[in-house]
């Protein structure tokens, strides 16, 4: 799908390019203070996290690695199945490390309550999330992220990594579906 055609489909901006690229700057820092002289491991949650992970890991200059997990819990719908699958698992040993968990977006909770668990019971010696988006309204799980982008309303929201049936994970600002792309579902 071209740039023109994806933002057709856009309802409105809700965060822009500049405000994600100005928080992710401060979070980069923030993150850096707290874990300077240590050696944490960024992990991040795909596929949502890939485009915000990236700009995360170039805004701390820790000396740091990267892990990645992929999980599913949407199978392309919007709301959550409850049933986190992992389809990815991890490439290395997590045990005694601090682990930066990296997150495009936190809703329900099931994902990262899982996984939380999940990498205690792998050894991890501390769980540290830090999201970009973060609806608190929607919460089942009690999961408080430590970093958060911005905090969003309940609107179904694409772009910065987010997807709507795979597409739309390329665009450079978080935004708003058109209701009538999704209508009927
Ligand atoms: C999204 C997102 C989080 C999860 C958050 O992943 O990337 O991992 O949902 O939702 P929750 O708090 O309600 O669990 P999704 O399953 O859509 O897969 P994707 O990252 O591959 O797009």
């Amino acid at each position: 799908m071209k740039r023109s055609e994806m933002e057709q489909n856009i309802l409105k901006v809700l965060v822009s390019e500049e405000q994600i690229q100005k928080r992710v700057a401060e979070m980069g820092a923030e993150i850096y203070d707290k874990f300077k002289g240590k050696e944490p491991l960024f992990l991040g949650v795909l596929k949502g996290s890939f485009v915000f992970m990236a700009d995360l890991v170039r805004a701390c200059q820790l000396k740091s690695d990267v892990e990645f997990i992929a999980v599913s819990s949407y199978q392309n719908a919007t709301k959550s199945s409850g049933t986190v699958k992992i389809v990815h698992d991890l490439q290395q040993d997590i045990t005694g490390r601090d682990i930066i968990v990296v997150e495009d977006i936190l809703d329900s909770g099931n994902t990262l309550y899982f996984l939380k668990n999940y990498f205690l019971t792998k050894g991890a010696r501390s769980i540290t999330i830090a999201t970009l988006l973060d609806k608190p309204s929607r919460r089942e799980k009690d999961i408080t992220p430590d970093y958060v982008g911005f905090e969003i309303p309940d609107e179904f929201v694409l772009g910065y990594g987010l997807d709507y049936k795979q597409q739309y994970r390329n665009m450079p600002y978080i935004g708003v579906l058109k209701p009538e792309v999704y209508s009927g579902e």
